[in-house]
């Protein structure tokens, strides 16, 4: 097996052809200006992307309102931000006009902070909640879900991803722990219904076959009660309900969805898989590939967490040959994936593909598992490759000088 071809292969998403199997994750980097525009340093970390030639890159989560940011300088997508994000979009296309680029829509719900944001919630967690939100309050958030993809549409984005996953409002609303009785909770109909609305009036508002929807879905959220769990209080896994979610959602006209697991505020190793256990990692081609085998052949399913497996020095034994292209593309031939989402390794090097294609592998920068761009999104600084890119370096030097060295796996 030629890992550079399979890899390198264009597969089709809805009326778009993605050129190669990589995905570049959503990864917010926090470095918006007052208003949530892009500033120079957006712009630098996505005119890499685009030069790497990704088959798909994926904006980081931009926040639908102001009210509903997790990081300080959170890109925003709200009427103000149009004639900023047309800019942007097309910069990346003139770069680039390969590349399909996607949104990644999202409300921060209970991660929502409260010194800039309004912390809301569907039903308190212990030790997380915020206001409980009303029905009508979240209707009103999913007209500003709809206006904001309306948004994303008009200023060029080849289509959304509508972040259901990671703890999030949307994740919020689907798991078993929404056990409120009301119209978005209880029985799972009621918990999928707003997922389901929200992807009609998308379609229906939007109404341009050639706009892309889909959705980034934590299969299993980690914890009892969370996504992909038997029952409000169930710490087994059960995909039942994720696996109805994504085909509804095919039904309503989703071309991807990104699997990915944890809701990293709780269970931050199974977003996250990092080198204390790397092993974590084998949980997330079970989840994609029951995505797989539950969808039709033509929607396509993207994988997570890939940056772990690295060069093959990964930690991780038993296994011939354990390297980051070489289990991608059997992932691939073996119908557990379609493409291959990079979060961390993104950032460490966004010319990847580029690489490979010009048969450039030694030169590729792996990500190290340093974690160092985690500790940076917690403290709310500006995020970026520390290992690998000067800028960011000082940066984390100058925020352990502020507030302190953080140990990730404890927050
Ligand atoms: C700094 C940082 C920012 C992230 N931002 C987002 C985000 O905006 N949206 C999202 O869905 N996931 C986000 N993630 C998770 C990644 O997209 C990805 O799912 C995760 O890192 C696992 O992939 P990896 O092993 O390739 O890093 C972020 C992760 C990191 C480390």
């Amino acid at each position: 097996m030629d890992p550079r071809k399979v890899l390198l292969s264009p597969i089709k998403i809805g009326n778009r052809t993605c050129p190669n199997r990589f995905f570049m994750q959503a990864m917010e980097c926090n470095d918006a200006d007052t208003e949530g525009n892009p500033t120079d340093l957006t712009y630098q970390r996505y005119e890499n992307l685009f030069r790497g030639q990704s088959g798909m890159v994926s904006l980081e989560a931009i926040t639908i309102t102001d009210k509903s940011r997790s990081r300080k300088n959170q890109l925003t997508i709200m009427p103000r931000n149009i004639k900023p994000l047309t800019n942007f979009v097309q910069k990346m296309k003139e770069i680039n006009p390969e590349t399909v680029f996607i949104f990644q829509l999202t409300h921060s719900g209970e991660l929502s902070k409260s010194d800039f944001s309004r912390k809301v919630c569907i039903k308190p967690l212990p030790g997380y909640g915020g206001d409980v939100l009303s029905e009508e309050e979240l209707d009103r958030i999913m007209e500003e879900f709809v206006l904001s993809a309306k948004i994303a549409y008009e200023a060029g984005a080849d289509g959304i991803d509508l972040k259901l996953c990671h703890g999030y409002l949307g994740s919020q609303i689907l798991r078993p722990y929404n056990d409120r009785p009301w119209k978005y909770g209880g029985s799972w109909e009621n918990r999928r219904q707003f997922a389901f609305d929200l992807f009609e009036r998308i379609k229906r508002e939007v109404n341009d076959s050639n706009f892309l929807i889909g959705a980034k879905i934590s299969a299993w959220e980690g914890f009892p009660g969370g996504f992909g769990t038997a029952g409000s209080d169930s710490p087994v896994i059960d995909l039942t309900e994720p696996i109805d979610l994504i085909k509804g959602l095919e039904e309503r006209g989703a071309s991807f969805f990104i699997q990915s697991a944890g809701s990293p505020s709780i269970t931050i190793s199974l977003t996250q898989v990092d080198k204390r256990a790397p092993y974590f990692a084998y949980l997330h081609p079970t989840f994609s590939k029951a995505f797989r085998d539950n969808l039709k052949p033509e929607t396509v399913v993207i994988g997570s967490n890939y940056s772990v497996y690295r060069d093959g020095k990964n930690g991780l034994f038993a296994v011939e040959d354990s390297s980051l292209l070489t289990v991608a593309a059997k992932n691939i031939l073996n119908g557990v994936t379609d493409m291959i989402g990079l979060g961390r390794q993104s950032l460490a090097d966004p010319l990847l593909p580029l690489k490979l294609s010009e048969g450039r592998e030694e030169e590729i920068n792996y990500c190290t598992l340093c974690d160092n761009c985690l500790e940076l999104l917690i403290q709310q600084s500006q995020i970026g490759c520390s290992t690998y890119n000067k800028y960011y370096t000082e940066v984390l030097v100058n925020t352990r000088q502020e507030k302190g060295k953080l140990k990730v796996s404890h927050t």
